[in-house]
């Protein structure tokens, strides 16, 4: 959601907010700014839009400082504007937050009686005058912010400097993600360590409940007013890897990548056609208790852990149940002894996902339940992963564009990893299986590659959907996800209206829809589904309907008036999922584009869901 930059130097530090602020736009970019403290002055820009505007602002006006935060900004409360956009000043205290504090109308009323004056309709406003309150009777402004953190409820992470403390920076964690920039007589924050990058590959993760004091030369993390040590970590990951390079976008790089992204995230768990024994080994005792699998996650990575299912029942015979996390988290579901709680997230910190898993760890140290709970992720250092007994990484590299691409089809890459070993440890499913499925996976980035040679053809014929309203997404078997994942991506980057149904629901509703005006994309591997999937194709085609059929090259589907047919090369119906997302995920990129939106920065979207 919102993203934060701060830093404690020597030298200005106001290119380097803004360059930070750029690489974390993803979060969001509804408006953005940035506080300078200089000569005991806070200097302030903000402006609405992207950081672009802000950059702008910031070179005209030349304000410089070597202690500032700045925020781009995804709205909660109240409406992209000016004054909303953070850092937040009361006194000479300036704020920046991410997350929402929810019980800000109380505070908010409170400080009114006080006589506080708020410019804003954010609930941040309330941090910034609570500070500034606290500072009344506190002997520092750590002190102060240890006084307000207990009155605040909800997540947030913050930063907040004070113009008298023109060499210190105070930032929280408790909910939202924050790391620290270990530099060289310098120190940073952020939201994302990707912002920091440029500067430094040594990060120290806070912890929830985490309140840190930086100065140019040092860092202490505190709980509970006690001082902890927080090891530095180093990362390996280069600041190139998360450019555009000779790519219009982000997501349409992030298309292309996805044979080498695969690569890397089978790479890690094979040796030859045979899992490598020390694949997920600490995992094994753990695997051999569970009776189930229970699958949380939200919007794309939800639809991978729908395709799991279908792999967990039929390849290993374990029962598998998948469920958005936002729903799971509020209905009190029973939690059963002897389950894998798999938690599937491109960042590793959406909000609904990971409170899920918290309150099911809860739960079952409540009910003396044994569940273990796994993560599968692409942010090594992220909260779920620190926060599960197991994890296994999708080794996609950094995604930036909102739409997930290279994140989903690794996620199922190492889905398909994770059922084999299951299967392997319970023996449900033999070396002889394993090794074919493995070869087959081995194989997927290759037929990727020729899969990413229709890029033409789907761009022609995504300029028939340009001046379309609505579009439906039909699969079977492990397409019908893939058909919620093409209206998903189809819907949030083009903003046209778009739906997946399984292919056999037809005729129970969605066929109402179609008429000459409604293109209906359909999936169509080689696999046992294919001849009754070719029956809903012809009842699309009686009622009139348009049909884009991304068919097996030897499915027999040939193109013909208004049945327009993109050949995808054949791959074993298993693995077929995977290789079946690029031409939607190519057909929602081009469609977007011709319609001129944002393609990475779509409309009220951001790419980290820190906020429920
Ligand atoms: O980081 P996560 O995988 O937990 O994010 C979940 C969803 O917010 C995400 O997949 C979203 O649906 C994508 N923008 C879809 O392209």
């Amino acid at each position: 959601m919102c993203g934060i930059v701060g830093g404690v130097a020597e030298r200005n530090i106001s290119n380097i907010l803004i360059e930070g602020l750029k690489r974390l736009e993803y979060r969001g970019y509804d408006s953005a700014g940035l506080a300078l403290i200089n000569q005991g002055q806070v200097l302030r820009e903000r402006r609405v839009g992207k950081v672009a505007n802000l950059a702008d602002a910031v070179s005209e006006s030349q304000i410089s400082g070597s202690l500032g935060i700045a925020h781009t900004r995804w709205a909660t409360h109240g409406k992209p504007t000016e004054e909303n956009a953070h850092p937040h000043i009361s006194g000479n205290v300036a704020v920046v937050h991410n997350g929402i504090i929810e019980n800000y109308q109380e505070l908010k009323d409170d400080l009114e009686a006080l006589g506080y004056v708020f410019t804003s309709q954010t609930d941040t406003e309330v941090v910034a005058h609570l500070v500034n309150d606290a500072l009344k009777t506190a002997p520092s402004l750590l002190e102060a912010v240890r006084k307000v953190v207990p009155q605040l409820k909800g997540a947030y992470a913050l930063g907040i400097v004070h113009t008298d403390h023109p060499d210190e920076l105070i930032t929280v964690r408790e909910g939202s993600p924050l790391v620290i920039g270990v530099g060289i007589g310098e120190n940073f924050i952020s939201s994302d360590q990707l912002a920091l990058l440029p500067i430094t590959n040594r990060f120290i993760y806070l912890e929830e409940g985490d309140i840190a004091r930086l100065t140019r030369h040092t860092i202490e993390v505190f709980v509970d007013g006690q001082l902890v040590e927080r090891p530095v970590k180093e990362l390996d990951a280069t600041v190139s890897n998360a450019s555009k390079g000779e790519y219009k976008h982000y997501m349409l790089k992030e298309i292309y990548e996805q044979p080498e992204a695969i690569k890397q995230t089978i790479s890690q768990a094979l040796n030859g056609n045979a899992l490598r024994e020390d694949f997920l080994a600490s995992a094994i005792e753990d695997f051999s208790n569970i009776q189930q699998v229970q699958i949380i996650a939200c919007g794309t990575s939800y639809h991978a852990g729908m395709i799991a299912k279908y792999w967990f029942e039929q390849l290993i015979d374990m029962p598998c149940q998948v469920e958005i996390a936002s729903e799971f988290r509020y209905r009190s579901p029973v939690i059963v002894n002897n389950t894998l709680y798999v938690c599937i997230s491109q960042s590793g910190e959406t909000a609904d996902t990971l409170a899920a898993l918290r309150d099911t760890q809860k739960r079952a140290v409540a009910k003396n339940l044994n569940i273990t709970t796994m993560t599968i992720c692409n942010v090594a250092t992220s909260s779920m992963v620190r926060e599960t007994n197991h994890s296994l990484l999708t080794l996609a590299g950094p995604e930036i564009g909102v739409a997930s691409t290279k994140a989903f089809t690794t996620q199922l890459a190492a889905l398909m990893l994770l059922v084999l070993k299951i299967g392997q440890i319970k023996q449900t499913i033999s070396e002889d299986q394993i090794a074919k499925i493995v070869t087959e996976l081995w194989h997927t980035p290759k037929v990727i590659l020729d899969t990413l040679q229709n890029d033409k053809e789907i761009l022609r014929l995504s300029e028939l959907f340009v001046e379309k309203q609505h579009c439906l997404f039909l699969g079977r078997g492990t397409h019908f996800p893939i058909a919620l994942e093409g209206a998903l991506k189809l819907k949030e980057i083009s903003y046209i209206h778009a739906e997946g149904y399984a292919a056999g629901e037809l005729k129970h509703g969605p066929l109402a829809l179609v008429d000459n005006d409604m293109p209906v994309v359909i999936l169509a591997p080689k696999d046992d589904m294919l001849d009754k999937l070719k029956s809903n194709m012809e009842e699309v085609q009686a009622r009139g309907g348009e049909l884009f059929v991304f068919a097996d090259e030897h499915s027999g589907i040939k193109g013909k008036d208004r049945q327009h047919v993109v050949n995808v090369p054949t791959v074993d119906p298993i693995l077929a999922p995977i290789v079946y997302s690029i031409p939607v995920q190519l057909l929602s990129y081009h469609v977007a584009v011709l319609r001129g939106t944002d393609v990475d920065q779509p409309r009220n979207l951001a790419k980290s869901v820190t906020v429920e």
